[in-house]
């Protein structure tokens, strides 16, 4: 199967578990038809894709591309709370307390249409929903067990204040006028590479995977997750509303410290592109197996959204 089916495949996996999930809750409508909103407003799903795919990576069985259904089935409910706890971060990120902006994957943002109020409890609910979906999910096989809630504890701190939330007040306060290259980094390996990183080494703990596995995959994650941000960055500058879902522009209004700020486009392309090279690097080691991610990050140096 070619990388745009694999990654379309794995894309409805996780809509229709996002789908399914929501659909079980009872709670009060407003605030579940706003996480609704946000959540199904689409998006690349890109931090449930790279944990599927890490899980892969991870498999003793060369025989065959990808793990069976029953094995996706087991992991699609912490698939889609890495995309809750994703979707929650961007609500909040949104607000007007924060970056004030107004459209998110081609939409009005989520404070835009239900209110601030409403808006900071769905990024709460979202947040909420993603540790009752894992809990409600534990495998029931012991020797699974111990690398699911290892994989959990990846994920809890890598969102919080190790990790994506120490990011975030990085950024804030970088609005100061901030221009230091070590506060730079801290931005951005907290604010989006952590989380990254988590989704791809909870994927593999959750599929027993072992040290050699788990390095090369805190490696590739590391350099991915900076590219990443610094061609969002970029995006910010050169993006187009209609194809980046969100507007462009919003950076440099409020004045934040990203690397087309500190370094000018060029020299930022410069960098994302050898931060992709170095993340191919770490996977090359396991051949075929790694195809999938390889092609996933060399993509992201031509993405327009
Ligand atoms: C946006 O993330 C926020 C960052 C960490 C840069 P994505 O670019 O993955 O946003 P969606 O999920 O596709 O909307
Ligand atoms: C946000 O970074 C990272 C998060 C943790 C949400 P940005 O503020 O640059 O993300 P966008 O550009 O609004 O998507
Ligand atoms: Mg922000
Ligand atoms: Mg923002
Ligand atoms: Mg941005």
């Amino acid at each position: 199967m070619d990388f745009q089916t694999l990654y379309r495949k794995k894309t409805s996996y996780v809509n229709k578990g996002l789908t399914f999930l929501l659909n079980q809750r009872k709670s009060h409508p407003l605030v579940l038809e706003a996480m609704k909103y946000s959540l199904q407003a689409g998006g690349k799903r890109l931090r449930p894709i790279l944990f599927i795919s890490a899980y892969e990576l991870a498999s003793n069985d060369n025989s065959r591309e990808g793990c069976t259904q029953s094995e996706l089935d087991a992991i699609i409910p912490m698939a889609c709370a890495l995309e809750m706890i994703h979707t929650y971060s961007l609500i909040h990120d949104d607000l007007p307390a924060m970056d004030n902006d107004d459209y998110r994957r081609g939409k009005l943002t989520n404070h835009k249409v239900y209110g601030e109020a409403i808006a900071i409890l769905a990024g709460d609910g979202l947040l909420n929903l993603a540790y009752e979906v894992m809990l409600e999910h534990l495998p029931s096989s012991q020797e699974r067990l111990s690398g699911y809630l290892k994989a959990m504890a990846v994920i809890a701190s890598s969102a919080g204040i190790s990790g994506m939330i120490s990011g975030q007040s990085a950024d804030i306060q970088s609005q100061e006028g901030e221009n230091d290259e070590s506060v730079l980094n801290y931005i951005h390996s907290h604010k989006t590479e952590a989380l990254i990183t988590g989704a791809l080494k909870a994927g593999a703990l959750v599929n027993g995977g072992d040290t050699r596995v788990l390095d090369a995959l805190s490696g590739y994650g590391k350099a991915f997750g900076l590219a990443f941000q610094i061609t969002d960055d970029i995006l910010d500058l050169k993006g187009d509303l209609v194809q980046l879902g969100k507007a462009p522009g919003s950076d440099v209004k409020k004045g934040k410290l990203t690397y087309p700020a500190k370094y000018g486009l060029e020299k930022s392309r410069k960098m994302a592109s050898q931060y992709i090279e170095e993340a191919v690097s770490f996977l090359q080691p396991f051949g075929k197996k790694s195809e999938f991610l390889i092609t996933l990050a060399v993509s992201m140096l031509s993405r327009n959204h």
